[in-house]
């Protein structure tokens, strides 16, 4: 039905002529024609309404051709819809103004009607779906319970995070309490998220890299294999574990379709924690699409080299930066469509 299947097939672990490419946050702020809609509405306004947020996913693939589509949206708006309030300020990031700190907070937070609250996410999917027309897959996306916690308990962004594993280490029963109504929902959105057109979804755990093996199974992994085992028999999934390399034995063995893979993990030692047979994603370092084109492309080639072009599916170890060249992304994408093996 889809006219481009590659990344499927690469989910599914079928060979392919070459690995198919897209890239974490490609529907953003290096794009001209998405700073045009920036300066006329605000973020939230860009996520609520299916008309601006379709634009913006498809505005990479009319620029670039990539293999994949991935909806323009935030995995703050689940907390939103949970009862806690997230601005997002220019030139800061998220805010949120009443951050989780005691257990009559974690009490506060609610399980919401997912469908209902969150319905303009599921409209942007069908209007988005309607703009590809069955060229390429659409790519959903949620952010892990832990990740979420990382937000709401700090209340903003942060290298450390430290409030977030305060709250933790000092409330575990609470930080649990507030993990599982995160699941919780997650499942229910993810699975609705399918159900209105998605092709496969990813789960961004960007903050998983900041605990200790032992912590992350206890605050993140454990959370993310209920996902897993509640949607996979819906679309195929993706985890992305940023500096998460630890854990990609078990995650490989939890039924995930496909693992994201940051630039810190070379692709054998990826390939040799995941036990050599589920598809990897990734892992070009952001930064290094600030090299020349003519580097991005031998870099490209290596890297499909290094991963073997099966079973692989061609990213960036974390989202693209704001500042990079349009140039070099046209090389990156461009590089993976002439590759020859
Ligand atoms: O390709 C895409 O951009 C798809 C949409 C997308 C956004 N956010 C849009 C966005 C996706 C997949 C995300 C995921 C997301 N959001 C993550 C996980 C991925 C990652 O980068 O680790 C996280 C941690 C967030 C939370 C978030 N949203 C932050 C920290 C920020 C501010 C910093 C930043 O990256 O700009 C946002 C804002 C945000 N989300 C923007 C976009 C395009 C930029 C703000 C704007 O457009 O006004």
């Amino acid at each position: 039905m889809l006219k481009n299947d590659l990344f499927l097939r690469a989910l599914k672990g079928q060979n392919v002529a070459r690995p198919p490419v897209w890239m974490m946050r490609q529907a953003g702020r290096y794009l001209p024609e998405f700073m045009e809609i920036k300066k006329k509405y605000d973020f939230f306004t860009r996520c609520r309404t299916p008309e601006l947020a379709s634009e913006i996913t498809i505005q990479p693939i009319r620029r670039f051709g990539m293999d994949a589509a991935v909806l323009f949206s935030d995995i703050l708006v689940i907390p939103q819809a949970m009862n806690v309030e997230v601005q997002m300020k220019p030139d800061f990031g998220p805010y949120l103004p009443k951050p989780i700190r005691t257990q009559r907070d974690v009490d506060n937070v609610i399980v919401p009607d997912i469908h209902s609250e969150l319905n303009y996410v599921y409209q942007a999917i069908q209007a988005s779906k309607e703009k590809l027309d069955n060229e390429i897959p659409l790519i959903g996306f949620a952010g892990s319970p832990w990740t979420l916690l990382c937000y709401m308990v700090q209340g903003q962004g942060s290298k450390t995070f430290d409030k977030a594993k305060e709250f933790c280490f000092t409330n575990p029963s609470g930080a649990h309490e507030l993990l599982q109504k995160l699941t919780d929902t997650t499942i229910e959105y993810l699975k609705a998220k399918i159900n209105a057109g998605v092709d496969a979804v990813q789960i961004f755990d960007s903050w998983g890299g900041l605990l200790s093996p032992t912590d992350y199974q206890e605050f993140s992994w454990k959370y993310i294999q209920q996902i897993i085992d509640a949607v996979k028999n819906h679309a195929p999934i993706i985890v992305f574990g940023k500096g998460c390399w630890f854990a990609l034995g078990e995650m490989s063995k939890s039924g995930a379709s496909a693992l994201g893979v940051d630039w810190t993990c070379s692709a054998r030692n990826a390939r040799y924690l995941s036990g050599g047979n589920i598809t990897l994603q990734g892992n070009l370092d952001p930064s290094r699409l600030f090299s020349s084109p003519s580097d991005i492309k031998k870099m490209v080639n290596e890297m499909i080299n290094d991963f073997g072009k099966d079973k692989y599916i061609v990213n960036l170890g974390h989202g693209i930066l704001p500042n990079i060249p349009l140039d070099n992304v046209k090389a990156f994408i461009d590089a993976v469509k002439e590759y020859k093996s």
